[in-house]
């Protein structure tokens, strides 16, 4: 099992280009399924979780190529309709490929996939969009076996919650349906926008995502396209809070102000400068961060509970006691027991984690539960007097290409054991 080692309190300085989105690449490589022709997926990040999706790709019948960050993909031939357990299990966004299989071929079988280290995370929204576009749903033996008897059809789609997974399960559906598939209440989050952009560049007729309302023309068959994945802002998020914690200046390539909004406000409450220029950001943290009273974790464009994490690890040196609420999943706050190891103060109590400021942390050895909290033991690690060894490093892999690279050009002393 691999482990990073750092030795914490060095500054850090430099430009880095922050990757492309995993949460974009995951649902634009399930919609290829539903395409004729090659695509070229540019900025496509090499992580566990988008291989995972590659095989899924492959095991259909289509064909995924890497080369770098460019993925070819071209799905005429896809000749099967089921994904085994073992593929499924391999990431939890593979739900995706629910509707854009059942699309495809009029059929989808699949495993549940079940819980996770964040949360139970149910796919009931999925399923009852999903139904409400014509599909019968059978679960049995934490199989489902979807089919589509009559084809798709275009609905009205009220959903409950933004769900993000769901507002693309339903836009991967709809898209070759008949009809005009309307959903309300849709998640607003950029990875839906760029999803969109790909399934539209391909020929779809998707309207007004990004926001509240999406509407969908269903088309005949959608043609291929070259596409390039959007930036990472919890990546860049990320990044900006291991510049927040060691009280260092970096300077961030290749992204999109516009989506780090409220990450940025919170950041700036602690006492972080910003400034942009073209596709960069540059942060500048002063020598002790500042409490930041109150983060609530909300849907986008509110803070996004993947950065909870990395901003919560920054939190623990701050002067002051900074209050977490989590609203999105139920489980997200594994790593808080791992940084009071460190020398954290944080009580947990449902929802809530209030850390009261440290002067410092120190080096211990910590295992990471899931992926947003290996990336903010991490940042721990850069600001703890002392060595920290983080386990649990195949969770970092499912998101972040390269991050001790990535660290070690910014001047930061972190190797992979
Ligand atoms: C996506 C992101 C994940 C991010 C999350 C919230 C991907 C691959 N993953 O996950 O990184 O943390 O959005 O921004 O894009 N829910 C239900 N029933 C459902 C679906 C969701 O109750 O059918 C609940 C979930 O348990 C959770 C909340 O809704 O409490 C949000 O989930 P959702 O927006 O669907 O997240 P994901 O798409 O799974």
């Amino acid at each position: 099992m691999s482990k990073m080692r750092i030795a914490g309190r060095q500054r850090l300085s430099g430009a880095v280009k922050v990757q492309g989105a995993k949460n974009s690449a995951l649902p634009i490589l399930a919609a290829a399924v539903l395409t004729k022709g090659e695509s070229v997926i540019y900025n496509c990040p090499a992580l566990s979780d988008v291989e995972a999706s590659l095989q899924i790709l492959r095991w259909l019948g289509c064909r995924a190529e890497r080369s770098g960050n460019t993925v070819l993909v071209s799905c005429d031939g896809i000749d099967r309709f089921d994904i085994p357990d073992a593929l499924m299990r391999k990431t939890r966004s593979s739900i995706v490929f629910l509707g854009a299989v059942l699309a495809a071929r009029g059929r989808a079988k699949l495993s549940f996939p079940g819980g996770c280290e964040i949360g139970l995370r149910p796919i009931d929204i999925h399923l009852r969009a999903l139904k409400k576009l014509g599909a019968v749903i059978k679960e049995r033996h934490g199989f489902l076996d979807c089919r589509a008897p009559h084809g798709l059809v275009g609905a009205e789609i009220a959903l409950p919650f933004p769900s993000v997974g769901a507002t693309e399960d339903i836009m991967l559906a709809a898209c070759t349906a008949s009809g005009t598939t309307t959903v309300i209440n849709a998640a607003r989050e950029p990875e839906i926008s760029d999803l969109a952009d790909y399934l539209n560049n391909c020929g779809a007729k998707i309207y007004g995502a990004g926001e509240g309302v999406i509407v969908i023309d269903g088309v005949e068959s959608l043609g291929c396209c070259e596409h390039a994945v959007i930036p990472d802002r919890i990546v860049a998020a990320t990044l900006i809070s291991c510049a927040a914690i060691t009280g260092s200046e970096i300077t961030l390539q290749g992204v999109i102000h516009s989506h780090l909004g409220a990450v940025v406000s919170a950041f700036e409450d602690a006492g972080c400068v910003f400034s942009s220029h073209e596709n960069e950001l540059r942060v500048s943290a002063p020598q002790r961060l500042q409490a930041m009273k109150i983060v609530r974790t909300m849907p986008y464009p509110g803070f996004p509970t993947d950065a909870q994490a990395p901003l919560l690890a920054a939190s623990t040196v701050a002067d002051g006691t900074t209050v977490f609420i989590e609203n999105i999943f139920e489980n997200r706050y594994r790593h808080t027991a791992e940084l009071v190891r460190m020398g954290a103060e944080i009580k947990t109590e449902g929802k809530f984690a209030v850390v009261e400021g440290v002067s410092r942390l120190y080096g211990a050895s910590v295992e990471a539960g899931d992926l947003r909290g290996a990336a903010a033991l991490i940042a721990a690690g850069l600001s703890a007097e002392g060595t920290t060894e983080v386990g649990g490093v195949r969770y970092l892999e499912r998101g972040y290409e390269d991050f001790e690279l990535v660290l070690t050009s910014l001047g930061a002393d972190i190797k992979k054991l």
